[in-house]
């Protein structure tokens, strides 16, 4: 019930596991994007610099290695610029009870272009079929309407608000919790499989 350390794909996207190299690619997206990042995120803070993503992959690449996390980059194999375009990542939050959660962010130039809903969908199929997850998790803060959209897009569940639960730009924010049970997966896997295909309605018909 672990992942190998191959690269896994979608329609658009490769998502694989970061390697040493990445922290210039990280770091520079993360610069790109910011302003938006630290709006939700804890560790997304104005000055986050050099040594804090290099930090981040020699991190990412110890909790793959003790199967604590499984952090992918995203990445567009047609673009010859090879650009980080945001982090996909899932874990057991309970492995006795089978329980995962998902966190993402993609990169402000590439956002509202379908990135977030197709990585995520990847991963829910990560989730429920190699990693035998019974319920999969987002927590998502209230107000962040994008990742709502994402959530909402691939029929996770809205179950409730954890009050106050992340300290963000020094305000205690609230997140709403969405979920997906194995059941409902499979009422969805075939939805979830067209997404992660391309199935996507042409911009002017969204
Ligand atoms: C939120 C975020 C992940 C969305 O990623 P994305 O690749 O732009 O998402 P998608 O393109 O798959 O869009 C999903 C939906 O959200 C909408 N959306 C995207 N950005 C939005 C925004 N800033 N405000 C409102 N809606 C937004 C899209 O239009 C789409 O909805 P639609 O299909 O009804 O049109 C991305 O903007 C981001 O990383 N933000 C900052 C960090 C963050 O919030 N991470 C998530 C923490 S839970």
């Amino acid at each position: 019930m672990e992942l190998s350390l191959d690269p896994i794909s979608t329609d658009r996207f490769v998502l694989r596991p970061f390697r040493r190299r990445d922290a210039d690619a990280l770091y520079s997206a993360v610069r790109t994007s910011v302003k938006e990042l630290h709006m939700w995120l804890p560790w997304a803070h104005l000055t986050y610099g050099r040594v804090e993503a290099s930090h981040f992959v020699r991190e990412s690449m110890k909790a793959w290695r003790e199967t604590r996390a499984y952090d992918y980059s995203i990445r567009d194999p047609h673009d010859e610029q090879d650009p980080h375009l945001g982090n996909i990542s899932i874990w057991f939050v309970s492995r006795g009870f089978r329980t995962g959660e998902i966190g993402y962010w993609v990169r402000s130039d590439r956002a509202a272009q379908g990135i977030a809903t197709e990585v995520t969908a990847r991963m829910a199929q990560v989730g429920f079929e190699q990693l035998k997850m019974h319920r999969i998790v987002l927590r998502i803060a209230v107000g962040n309407r994008g990742s709502e959209r994402v959530a909402e897009k691939l029929h996770f569940v809205r179950e409730g608000i954890l009050r106050e639960e992340l300290k963000v730009r020094g305000t205690w924010l609230d997140h709403t919790v969405y979920s997906m049970l194995d059941h409902e997966y499979s009422k969805h896997h075939q939805e979830i499989a067209d997404i992660v295909a391309g199935a996507r309605l042409p911009v002017e018909d969204a």
